[in-house]
């Protein structure tokens, strides 16, 4: 091309898992053993089949083809203000929600509405890289808070605390973790949302894999307190938990005052989310409660299957943290980055998984192992070629 882009885009570094695919398509891996995907946080089962039926009712409805408004139907989110009442106790109206294009532009809106280029927002470490690729794409700064290896990835309050100054707008986390599947406990959260609440910025919670804590708990009383959104932000994907990822199915929870101006966002980035998207949502809040408990507890079986095997003696590769859907694990070649071991992993032992570096400063000594795509019967193979991986 010819002509200049924005420098912010330019500086930011091509999406990681993009990064390994090309690897793949490359022929990187060796010819004479099946690739194992460690990489992507996908669920491997296909949606439940009362949904997609239902969906294929819809298709022969011309409305389906039409715009919503931007917020998204008024009946799919009284439908989800009742689903919230039952698995977060939530006092919410349908004023409080806006239908989003994944969590991913949930996330977009957040921080547009939220901030100006030179605004900061406080970020916990590890985070979940697409975070901060578009806070850097808008100007905004990342002010992170430390990864520490002892405590397994709960930050401390006061770390958050001592970052806050008068640019801050947002303290941002995601639970269950992405890298680490650490579930962050309710009165850290509890702490934090004080915190923001003490500082009047917002706390802004990705929960995109809620609904896969282990039981299946609530997961924290934020949305209990009836001033919740005076300072909580909560993002959702309801893509990992009905196995839409391709629909594109996110959510964006928070005060009427925010939400209107969120909306001036909403109408010139996306309109409104996929109809069909927004009927598969209600579908599965009203429907699969059942169906998603038996997901999280067949993520779960997968997860305590990798974990024992795994931490079995003579592994060089160290389990740092880990849940449901993702393991944290620290690799045997400190003079390595995370993306040249998982080079080499691909290479030489045709497993796929992504560098540590990518989660944050200061994480080069770890990977992210993703257990989405990973079936049980295959898991003591894949931890097989990571535990005789020559050090
Ligand atoms: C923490 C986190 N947030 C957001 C997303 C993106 O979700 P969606 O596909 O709904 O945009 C992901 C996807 O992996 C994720 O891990």
């Amino acid at each position: 091309m010819k002509y200049r882009i924005n420098p912010l885009i330019d500086a930011v570094n091509f999406p990681p898992i993009s990064e390994v695919w090309e690897w793949v398509a490359a022929g990187r891996h060796p010819g004479d053993m099946p690739l194992i995907d460690l990489c992507q946080a996908v669920p491997s089962h296909p949606p439940d089949a009362g949904l997609v039926a239902h969906l294929k009712n819809l298709m022969d409805d011309p409305a389906t083809y039409r715009y919503t408004p931007d917020e998204g139907l008024a009946e799919v989110r009284e439908g989800l203000c009742a689903y919230y009442q039952r698995r977060y106790g939530a006092q919410m109206t349908p004023e409080h929600l806006c239908l989003t294009i994944g969590a991913s532009q949930a996330f977009w809106l957040t921080m547009v509405t939220l901030c100006r280029p030179g605004d900061e927002v406080v970020v916990v470490v590890p985070y979940y890289f697409d975070h901060v690729m578009a806070l850097d794409m808008l100007g905004i700064r990342s002010v992170f808070v430390p990864f520490d290896d002892q405590n397994g990835g709960i930050p401390d309050p006061r770390a958050l605390a001592s970052r806050i100054n008068e640019r801050t707008r947002a303290l941002l986390m995601v639970t269950p973790s992405n890298p680490t599947g650490v579930v962050m406990p309710p009165e850290v959260l509890a702490e934090i949302h004080q915190l923001a609440r003490k500082n009047d910025v917002a706390l802004v919670l990705d929960e995109t894999y809620q609904a896969f804590i282990p039981g299946g708990g609530r997961p924290h009383n934020l949305f209990c307190d009836p001033d919740w959104s005076d300072h909580f932000i909560h993002i959702a994907s309801y893509g990992k938990t009905f196995a839409l990822t391709g629909m594109r199915a996110g959510l964006l929870a928070a005060s009427p005052d925010f939400m209107r101006q969120a909306l001036k966002a909403q109408d010139t980035m996306a309109v409104c989310a996929p109809r069909l998207t927004q009927q598969a949502i209600l579908y599965g809040v009203t429907h699969l409660d059942g169906w998603v408990a038996a997901k999280r507890d067949q993520m779960q079986r997968r997860h305590d299957l990798f974990v024992e095997e795994f931490t079995k003696g003579g592994n060089p590769f160290r389990l740092v943290a880990s849940g449901s859907f993702f393991a944290w694990v620290r690799h045997p070649f400190p003079g390595h980055s995370g993306r040249q071991v998982a080079r080499l992993l691909l290479e030489e032992a045709g497993v796929l998984t992504l560098g540590g570096e990518v989660f944050g400063p200061a994480l080069s000594g770890y990977l992210r192992i993703a257990l989405g795509n990973i079936t049980e019967d295959r898991i003591a193979e894949a931890v097989g070629r990571l535990r005789e991986f020559p050090v």
